[in-house]
Order: structure tokens, then C-alpha cells, then sequence
């Protein structure tokens, strides 16, 4: 059996998913002329061509580029629309969403109007796509520390909308606990916490933001597998690990899929998921990480099953919706 079988693919949550990262070229060409932006590339397939990445750096360079399209409300919620009506096709029945403000506040867009934009296509996600959602405010690691406090403070009136706080962007040189003082807000207004950590980073930065900023899950954390001591700490926890592997092949966090971690992750306990990071730029949406690692790591329909029952377990869904599920 296979998980594409007649059945359709395996119901499950999405629990790593950058929302900038779902701007397709078709979309990105749209919003700029309806906006009157000039983008650097003079075709869709032009731009395509531009998604070959060194790391992750080289990534990101293209990713805020291309935010330049990004302006208005409506923007934010025909993105998160297209993503959600992919979403659906892919079997996600939830979607636990991240979104950068501070790449938007820095080009004048103001925190309130990605938000809302968000909010009304999530809000008629259920009804629409069958799915549930939460929203994840990430803060920009290679930002200050003082940025990420007056981002959530700007924040503050919309936090009913939000579930969580994340911490992303380029992670090398960046470590966690330099935004312990806002997680520790986030935490005190009653927001979840989560943080990217050993993606191209040391294991040492997912220790650190168990243990200064206290995230309930690992985005990434592959490179947790380098340190024993913390792969039983972190079976022996339960805490998740949002692993994304077609990113980990584009970005070369790893060389190939068949080389990639999950099986030993598994193997040792761990309470891991799969997902997509920015699936626009990498190849693949949810459940095209299903099968690339099906296909690559030869994953039985039992090991599969796993991975989505876990991202319904790692989710932030209440007990209840969570069990239905499992
Ligand atoms: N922002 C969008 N995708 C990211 C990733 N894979 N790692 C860090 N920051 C990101
Ligand atoms: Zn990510």
C-alpha cells in the first residue's frame, strides 16, 4: 500500500509552513502589477530559474525580494487562500501557519494589515477547505532583540488572532536566547512558543531554546542528532521536531533525501512531523514531503501513518480535535 493510494493522501496537520514562502511566480507576477511593483525578473519562468540555493542565506535573499509584491490586505488573504486551496489538495486538515511581520513593517506595511489579511482567508478556511488554523508570529533572528520587542508590542491588539510566537531567518550566529526577554511576553500573554533551531545551526541552539526561551516544539532540529544527550532528552520529552526534508535538499542542510535523518530520528524515539517550510521555493507541499520521503527513505504505509498521526500530536489543537484525529 501507499499513501497516495485510492484513498487520497493521509489526512494530516501542517505544522511548519512560512506563508511568504507559498508565493508562487504566477501569483508574485499578479500582485505586482496590481500593485505597479517592478520585479528584477521579466518572466515566471526567469524567476523559476533563480530557485537554485547555495544555503540558507541565499534562500532568503530571494524570499524578502520577492515580498515586494506583498502590500495589501487583500495581498495577504488571496496568498494565504491559494495556499489553503493547495493545502486541501494535499490532505492538510490543519495548518499551523507562520508570517514574518518584520519583513513587512520594514517596507511599510503595517503589522494590522497582514493580519487581517490573513485572518479572512484563515477564518473561512474551515468552512471553505475543511481546515483549521492557527496563526505564528516569527520574529527575524538577524533583527535585534529590541525589534522583536517593539514587533510585539505593535502586535499586541491583534494577539487574539495569534497562537504562537516563532523565531526564524538566518540562524548561524544567531542564537535563541537572545530573545528570551520577548518569548518570555509571548509566554506571559498566554501565546505558545516555538523556534527554527539546528537547521544550519548546532545542536547547542536547540538546547537553548528548550531551555532559555522554553518552545514547546523544534522547527527543523535535524542537527539534534549530533548530540545524544539531547536526542534522549528530547524522546524522553516528547518534543516535537517539525522537520521539513525537501527543504533540507533544496537549502543543502543535507546532500540527499536518501541520506536524510528521519528514519534514525524515528528509530530513536523521537517525536517527529513533516512538512513543508516554503513550498513554493522548494519543490513540494505537504504531502509531495510525504512522498519524496516514501519514495527516497522507502517508508512503509505504517511509517507514513505515523508521521501523520504525530503532526495531529504536535499540534496546538485543543486535547479533544487532537484525539478525533488520532
Ligand atoms: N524563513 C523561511 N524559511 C525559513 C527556513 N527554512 N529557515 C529559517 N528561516 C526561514
Ligand atoms: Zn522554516
Amino acid at each position: 500500500p501507499s499513501a497516495a493510494s485510492d484513498t487520497g493522501p493521509w489526512p494530516k496537520a501542517e505544522l511548519h509552513l512560512h506563508i511568504e514562502g507559498t508565493l508562487e511566480p504566477e501569483l508574485a507576477f499578479a500582485l505586482a502589477e496590481r500593485n505597479g511593483v517592478t520585479l528584477p525578473y521579466a518572466t515566471e519562468d526567469e524567476l523559476r530559474r533563480a530557485y537554485s540555493f547555495a544555503d540558507l542565506q541565499s534562500f532568503l535573499n530571494l524570499y524578502y525580494a520577492l515580498m515586494a509584491v506583498l502590500r495589501t490586505e487583500d495581498d495577504f488573504a488571496d496568498l494565504a487562500d491559494a495556499y489553503l486551496a493547495r493545502a486541501k489538495e494535499q490532505g492538510v486538515r490543519h495548518a499551523e501557519i507562520f508570517f514574518d511581520p518584520q519583513a513587512h513593517t520594514a517596507r511599510g506595511v503595517p503589522v494590522g494589515t497582514v493580519v487581517d489579511g490573513l485572518a479572512r482567508a484563515l477564518d473561512r478556511a474551515q468552512e471553505t477547505y475543511g481546515i483549521s488554523t492557527r496563526l505564528i508570529m516569527c520574529f527575524l533572528r538577524d533583527e535585534s532583540a529590541e525589534s522583536a520587542l517593539a514587533t510585539f508590542e505593535a502586535a499586541r491588539p491583534h494577539l487574539h488572532r495569534i497562537a504562537a510566537v516563532g523565531l526564524d531567518s538566518a540562524e548561524v550566529g544567531h542564537p535563541p536566547a537572545k530573545f528570551k526577554e520577548v518569548f518570555a511576553l509571548a509566554r506571559e500573554a498566554g501565546l505558545k512558543c516555538v523556534a527554527h533551531a539546528g537547521e544550519e545551526g548546532p545542536a547547542a541552539y536547540v538546547w537553548e531554546a528548550l531551555d532559555v526561551l522554553g518552545v514547546d516544539r523544534i522547527d527543523h532540529g535535524v542537527r539534534c542528532m549530533e548530540d545524544e544527550r539531547l536526542v534522549a532528552r528530547l524522546a524522553a520529552e516528547q518534543v516535537p521536531l517539525t522537520v521539513c526534508p525537501l527543504s533540507n535538499v533544496r537549502l543543502r542542510v543535507i546532500d540527499d533525501l536518501a541520506d536524510h535523518p528521519l528514519p534514525a530520528m524515528l528509530d530513536a524515539g523521537l517525536l517527529v512531523t513533516v512538512n513543508s517550510d516554503d513550498p513554493a521555493y522548494f519543490g513540494g507541499y505537504a504531502d509531495d514531503n510525504f512522498t519524496a520521503v516514501r519514495d527516497a527513505l522507502g517508508f512503509d504505509a505504517e511509517t507514513l501513518r505515523t508521521l501523520a498521526r504525530n503532526s495531529f500530536r504536535a499540534s496546538f489543537l485543543d486535547e479533544a480535535t487532537r484525539e478525533r484525529y488520532l
